[in-house]
């Protein structure tokens, strides 16, 4: 296994959206943030030979984070066309020649189902939604995680500051384990006419939740 350190450089050439769209929060998770997490997933048996499915690809920064450590099968989903065109672009300049499938699909929508090529894979889920922070939707992050539910095994999944009441209740209601959390900072450079300041302290929590989805099961 490569060093997180060795990650996080790789990752470091992926570049951002061209034109982000505030609705969708569009925002490029940094590289040392996708190597954490992708590290530590991979260090918990949760990337190689799985299926990893990135919710929210954007710019497909988590999906090539996982490419690097040799999952069976890589999905990257968004609803934003031009995001995928990007993640396709993002593909080629970290140079991997791992497979990924990008999707064009509302991650909330409860007809997704994504076809796993490896059917007996176990599936993972990385993502970093929408938080709803410009919209005063609190918890928009919540449709994401009831995807996860429905499809993962195990999720890695970025939220705002402050969520931990709210994924502890909401894994207790549905179903799962949350066996890790760790808060995350990082510097946010301007990326809307709205934003007065430059750049942004953002600070997040990252959970993996364990999901005993019954319906997945059946
Ligand atoms: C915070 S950005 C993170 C993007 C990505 N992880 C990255 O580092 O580039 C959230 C992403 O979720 C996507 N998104 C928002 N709502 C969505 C939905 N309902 N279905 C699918 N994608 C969605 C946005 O287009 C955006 O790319």
């Amino acid at each position: 296994m490569s060093t997180k350190a060795s990650l996080e450089t790789e990752l470091a050439v992926v570049a951002g959206f061209n034109s982000p769209q505030v609705e969708l929060e569009q925002y490029l998770t940094p590289p040392e943030i996708a190597a954490h997490i992708i590290h530590i997933a991979d260090l918990q048996n949760d990337i190689g030979d799985r299926t990893v499915i990135d919710l929210g690809t954007g710019t497909g920064m988590l999906a090539l984070g996982a490419a690097f450590r040799a999952p069976n099968q890589i999905i990257g989903i968004d609803r934003d066309r031009s995001a995928l065109q990007i993640a396709k672009t993002n593909q080629s300049r970290v140079g991997i020649m791992t497979a990924i499938e990008w999707v064009l699909a509302d991650v909330t929508q409860s007809f997704l189902c994504p076809q796993t090529t490896h059917g007996n894979d176990s599936v993972t889920v990385v993502m970093n939604p929408p938080f709803g922070a410009q919209h005063g939707q609190k918890h928009a992050d919540r449709a994401f995680l009831t995807t996860a539910a429905q499809i993962a095994d195990v999720s890695y999944s970025i939220h705002n500051s402050g969520s931990q009441s709210f994924i502890e209740s909401f894994v207790a209601d549905v179903g799962g384990t949350t066996t890790h959390a760790f808060e995350a900072s990082f510097n946010l450079d301007r990326q809307y006419e709205f934003h007065a300041a430059e750049s942004a302290n953002i600070d997040t929590e990252v959970y993996r939740i364990e999901w005993t989805d019954t319906d997945r099961d059946e």
